[in-house]
């Protein structure tokens, strides 16, 4: 998820390694690792945490060669350790491989693997892909030919750079699922997640498509197709300056994450959802076993900061209405001073994208102690939530680096969604024709995200007309109150625009009275059977002066009269609508944010782990 890079040339491949890395870490990472290829011989070098330590390592000890492969990795299986750092070795270290992405089968293959007397060393997905590479290599002799079978074999994503001792004039490179372009040098070529990495050697860069291989040599690339075909296409001239070219051409990181969202919604879901043939019929959660969980609960208490608590608080409606089981959603912050009521047959499930935010760990620990079982949600491999709790759940999102969530948002969202199905299935409390149904619904959400992000241009236009609003109240029933309180958090913390969520029945006992000429009220629609309850709560504050949106789901026609403009998203089962229609408003927060001036990347007084109380 993070970054990959690769160099051949007549240069000491180690400082441009370096130096690569070092124009991917605005992407986040938690560990670095080199590996060059030295006379006959690959030698590695990796750790832990910054970039630096590993540029100190070889400083201290230089390692001499001109062709390598280099990586700053977002764990996604095994924790952030040097001995899973990449590079990722053979048992006989013949052969290196680097990988962004997460390979989905990689138990089976693992097992395969293992049963052959094979030694994993480290705890990663990607390992398999280095032994399945020289199981090959044994077979064929031939380096291309013996990846290009091994990525037959992988179900998932990658970006993926390969070298071996017996070559040592090449890189082989392939794609699927994550970025990877070739940057095209006089003398020299390079590999790289991301176009950054080399614009200070060239400018000239193939993009490699889908399932694309590229054997990269000093003074040429050949291209292939997954088949081993070969193509013939034109190098593109870059010509963004460096900061835009960081943020992959989107003008910043908060709008670039929420246009990630189909693709961490996908991460996040894929690998857990067992398949008949295209038909998702069970979910899995590799890293845990949940059986003992679903068995015993009597009451689900969630607690988080935040986004993540506006995640939890959607949780309540999903895990109720499929698992029937009883749910309590509290901030952290009041949950660890108010005494709370746990005992041993509560399930405690905390949400952080860092895994790190004080309060949710004091909440964590609270619960540990009094005997609850603890699931943790988070988006950071060996945060201090994953070490603690007792079954931990990633969100796949790759690193967040904008301060107001978004991508985290809707895959804790996806995650408590696949928790619910999961343990209404096991307590029988949906049958299995409705859990398959279920599933596949599931399973449309990253395209309907993506449907909605292709066409955003009413959203701006929305906010070029509404961004000097002095109020702006969000309204929404059951699940989508929950996205009210998303969306009010996400405009305040970007523009700074005074928004407050209500449950739209609550309007009549006070908050009406705030209503003027002044205000924007947005109503959140996705349950159909209360369509007409909330349209009376629109025309109650049209009435009044206030301008009106919905962003609504199916037939909308309802609204035509009481909403001054429809947003309609695409048809979603109702409880998995709140990750589609928080996306409009997301954009919408990020536009008023940009029209007013601000940078919504770094919103003023806020930090992106809130690690003290
Ligand atoms: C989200 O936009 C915020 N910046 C903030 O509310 C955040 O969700 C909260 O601090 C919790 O962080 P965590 O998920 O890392 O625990
Ligand atoms: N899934 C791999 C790992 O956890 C790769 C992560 C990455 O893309 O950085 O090591």
């Amino acid at each position: 998820m993070c970054g990959i890079v690769g160099y051949v040339g007549c240069k000491e491949a180690t400082p441009v390694l370096i130096n690569t890395l070092k124009k991917l870490e605005y992407r986040g990472y938690d560990s670095a690792g080199i590996a060059v290829m030295n006379d006959d011989e690959i030698l590695v070098r990796k750790a832990k945490g910054a970039l630096k330590v590993l540029e100190e390592m070889v400083v201290k000890e230089v390692i001499k060669g001109s062709i390598g492969i280099g990586h700053t990795r977002w764990a996604t299986h095994g924790e952030p350790s040097d001995i899973n750092a990449h590079p990722h070795t053979n048992v006989s270290g013949s052969i290196a491989i680097v990988h962004n992405g997460i390979v989905e089968n990689y138990a089976k293959l693992k097992e395969q693997l293992q049963a052959q007397g094979i030694v994993f060393k480290s705890q990663t997905d990607t390992e398999v892909i280095a032994h399945l590479v020289n199981f090959f290599y044994e077979q064929t002799n031939d380096i291309f030919e013996a990846v290009k079978l091994a990525l037959k074999k992988l179900e998932g994503s990658y970006a993926l750079g390969v070298i071996c001792k017996d070559y040592p004039d090449r890189i082989i490179a392939a794609r699927k699922d994550s970025p990877l372009i070739v940057g095209l040098g006089k003398g020299e070529n390079f590999i790289a997640s991301d176009v950054p990495a080399v614009l200070e050697y060239t400018r000239e860069v193939y993009f490699l498509d889908q399932k694309e291989l590229a054997v990269v040599y000093s003074d040429h690339v050949d291209l292939f197709t997954e088949d081993g075909e070969k193509i013939i296409k034109e190098p593109f001239h870059v010509d963004w300056d460096m900061a835009s070219a960081e943020k992959g051409g989107y003008a910043h990181f908060m709008l670039k994450e929420i246009y990630e969202q189909p693709k961490a919604l996908r991460d996040t879901l894929h690998p857990r959802l067992v398949l008949e043939g295209n038909k998702p019929v069970d979910i899995k959660f590799d890293e845990m076993d949940f059986s003992s969980i679903f068995k015993n609960v009597e009451r689900i208490i969630i607690t988080a900061c935040g986004t993540a608590y506006h995640a939890g608080v959607a949780a309540r409606y999903i895990f109720e209405e499929f698992a029937r089981v009883p749910v309590v959603v509290d901030v952290a912050s009041e949950f660890r001073y108010r005494n709370p009521i746990i005992s041993n047959k509560d399930v405690v499930i905390i949400i952080s994208q860092s895994g790190e935010t004080a309060d949710t760990l004091a909440a964590l620990r609270l619960a540990k102690e009094a005997g609850a079982q603890v699931v943790a949600i988070t988006n950071c491999v060996g945060s201090t939530a994953s070490r603690e709790a007792d079954k931990v759940i990633y969100t796949w999102a790759g690193p967040e680096i904008a301060v107001a969530s978004t991508k985290a948002y809707t895959t804790q969202l996806m995650c408590l969604c696949l928790l619910a199905l999961k343990m209404a299935y096991s307590r029988n409390t949906i049958s299995k024709p409705e859990y398959e149904k279920l599933l596949s619904s599931l399973n449309e959400v990253p395209e309907k995200v993506e449907q909605v992000l292709k066409d955003q241009s009413i959203v701006q236009k929305f906010a070029s007309q509404n961004f000097n609003k002095s109020k702006v109240f969000y309204i929404g029933r059951l699940i989508d109150s929950a996205s009210s309180l998303e969306s009010a958090l996400k405009l305040k913390e970007v523009s700074y625009m005074h928004s407050e969520a209500f449950a739209a029945g609550e309007l009549k006992h006070g908050p009406i009275a705030l209503i003027d000429t002044d205000t924007l009220v947005v109503g959140i629609a996705t349950q159909k059977a209360l369509y007409e309850k909330i349209n009376s709560n629109m025309e109650e504050v049209k009435s009044r002066g206030a301008a009106t949106l919905i962003i609504g789901q199916g037939d909308t026609s309802v609204f035509n009269g009481s909403a001054d403009t429809v947003i309609t998203v695409p048809e979603t089962e109702g409880m998995f609508a709140a990750i589609v229609s928080i996306i409009p408003v997301q954009l919408f927060a990020y536009y008023c944010s940009v029209l007013k001036g601000n940078n919504p990347d770094k919103p003023r007084n806020l930090a992106k782990s809130v690690t003290v109380e």
